[in-house]
């Protein structure tokens, strides 16, 4: 079955190699950050229209599927928890909803941080599920006035979970619209896998240059019991800590760190980050390693999106509406 989608706040495109995976193909995408869409165009040879809230939704090709990571710092526990009242990061979510209202895709697959769920006593989600949804969870919501109509899936998923070496709980968030089915439709979030990955089977022998110096370490990294660094090697049979945007700084003293490199101790290298990131190892990073730490710690799992989209796609499949679409070069558009 193939399928059109649209990949909003795009990042370096984890949705995008999941859902091309599935035989989906990318027609309009977006990210405003220039770092991201140099990643993003090294691999899929497509650079990302840039700020979404400057696009006129009209002006998005029609879709099957519509994926956005919408930004989670508003809503992070390791942000400032604004949701909503942050002045343009909150309101994202309404950009969103206008290019659903407009461009009236199938299907959706929202994702977010975990900590959404309790944003503000869990307003921000109620607000964000009543203004999308007729039902929620295989129940209809009776009293509501969506200003659209979907039938919504939402579910904490931890990569780990899903064959990646990191604990990562994300919220994912999928709509099925009203259009294809009044009925509530037969979707699941995948199970969880009953093996699990290690990291110590992804841990890189002799990496150089991701050496952590004896002064940082001795300083702050170990400098008091106010943090529990982890420390992995060839050995550890765990998953590991989850990877954040500001990773390399060493401010987290709560993340990963590898035994070996340099000075005994090292940051996770590229490979491995793709790894725990469940990204192909052939993928380009053509930035520096500031950013690569940050625009992985922002990315999905891609294996656990794979999995979310795979079962959508299998549930559209039933009503037909997922079908050989050809792709007409108008249909691409230039803003
Ligand atoms: C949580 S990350 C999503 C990452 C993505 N799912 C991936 O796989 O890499 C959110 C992204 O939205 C982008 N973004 C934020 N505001 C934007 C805007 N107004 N227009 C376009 N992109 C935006 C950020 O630069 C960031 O890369």
């Amino acid at each position: 079955m193939s399928f059109l989608f649209a990949d909003l706040f795009a990042g370096i495109g984890g949705f995008r190699i999941a859902l091309e995976s599935l035989n989906g193909k990318c027609i309009f995408s977006s990210e405003w950050d220039k770092y991201a869409q140099l990643t993003y165009a090294a691999n899929f040879d497509d650079i990302p229209h840039g700020d979404i809230t400057q696009i006129h939704p009209s002006k998005i090709p029609d879709i099957d599927i519509l994926t956005a990571g919408f930004p989670c710092q508003p809503f992070s526990s390791i942000g400032k928890r604004e949701g909503f009242e942050h002045p343009t990061q909150g309101t994202l979510f309404y950009n969103v909803v206008k290019i659903l209202k407009e461009k009236k895709p199938k299907a959706f697959i929202l994702e977010n941080v975990e900590g959404l769920v309790t944003h503000d006593g869990g307003k921000t989600l109620s607000i964000i599920l009543e203004t999308l949804s007729i039902s929620v969870n295989g129940q209809y919501l009776f009293l509501c006035q969506p200003e659209i109509r979907y039938h919504v899936f939402w579910s904490i998923l931890d990569a780990k979970d899903y064959g990646v070496p990191q604990v990562r709980k994300r919220i994912f968030i999928v709509g099925i619209s009203e259009d294809i089915s009044t009925d509530i439709p037969d979707f699941r979030f995948p199970i969880p896998h009953l093996s699990k990955e290690f990291i110590g089977s992804y841990v890189e022998e002799n990496v150089s240059g991701y050496s952590i110096s004896k002064h940082l370490q001795s300083s702050y990294l170990f400098k008091i019991d106010d943090g529990r660094p982890e420390l992995i090697d060839r050995e550890s049979r765990i998953q590991v800590k989850t990877l954040c945007s500001t990773y390399h700084k060493i401010q987290r003293l709560t993340g990963t760190f590898v035994k070996g490199g340099e000075t005994g101790i090292r940051l996770l290298s590229e490979n491995e980050c793709k790894a725990i990131m469940g990204y192909p190892q052939s993928f380009i990073i053509p930035v520096s390693r500031t950013q690569m730490y940050r625009q992985f710690g922002n990315s999905v799992a891609v294996p656990v999106v794979h999995e979310v989209a795979r079962n959508l796609i299998n549930c559209l499949a039933k009503y037909k509406v997922v079908k050989e679409n050809p792709i007409k070069k108008s249909d691409l558009i230039n803003v």
